[in-house]
């Protein structure tokens, strides 16, 4: 039975195993980016214990009182449907306060299965806004 915990820098390398199985370069180019930016203030990251490993993470950043945005979600393949992910993303929203979070899909599937309302999203790189790329081995992928 998976246990979890608020994300420590101990964390870190079972996170980014998680991050490379999913083939996310821009969390996997620079673990200090990665650690900064899951432990950022604003955010609650959970991350699921099973043995003392990672096989789950998921980031909420929020307002504390009304919105709250889902950054990361992430299961291992062999701890998939056993409502891991479920139980990740309740317990980051009740956490981080927030009456509703908005997530940006590449599985459908999953938040289809949770209930979820559909809305048309989009996102802006920061090349699109005109700002300049801001180092450290930025990448624009997920
Ligand atoms: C998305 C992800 C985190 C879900 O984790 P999970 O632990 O398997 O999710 P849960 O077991 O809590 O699933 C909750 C519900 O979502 C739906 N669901 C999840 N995966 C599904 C799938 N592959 N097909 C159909 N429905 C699915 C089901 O309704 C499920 O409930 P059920 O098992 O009782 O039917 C996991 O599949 C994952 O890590 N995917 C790769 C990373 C990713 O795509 N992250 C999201 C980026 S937007």
């Amino acid at each position: 039975v998976a246990t979890l915990t608020a994300f420590e820098e101990e964390h870190l390398a079972g996170v980014l195993v998680l991050f490379q199985a999913e083939g996310w370069p821009s969390y996997t180019a620079d673990p200090k980016r990665t650690l900064q930016a899951l432990s950022s203030a604003g955010s609650v990251t959970l991350v699921a214990l099973e043995n003392d490993a990672v096989v789950g993470v998921a980031q909420v950043q929020s307002d504390g009182e009304i919105q709250a945005h889902l950054s990361i979600i992430a299961v291992a393949r062999e701890h998939r449907r056993r409502g891991l992910g479920r139980t990740l993303l309740r317990e980051a929203l009740r956490r981080s306060g927030g009456l509703r979070v908005d997530a940006i899909s590449t599985d459908d599937d999953f938040y289809i299965g949770l209930g979820a309302r559909r809305f048309s999203g989009f996102r802006l790189s920061r090349e699109e806004l005109g700002l300049p790329d801001p180092g450290r081995g930025a990448v624009t992928g997920l």
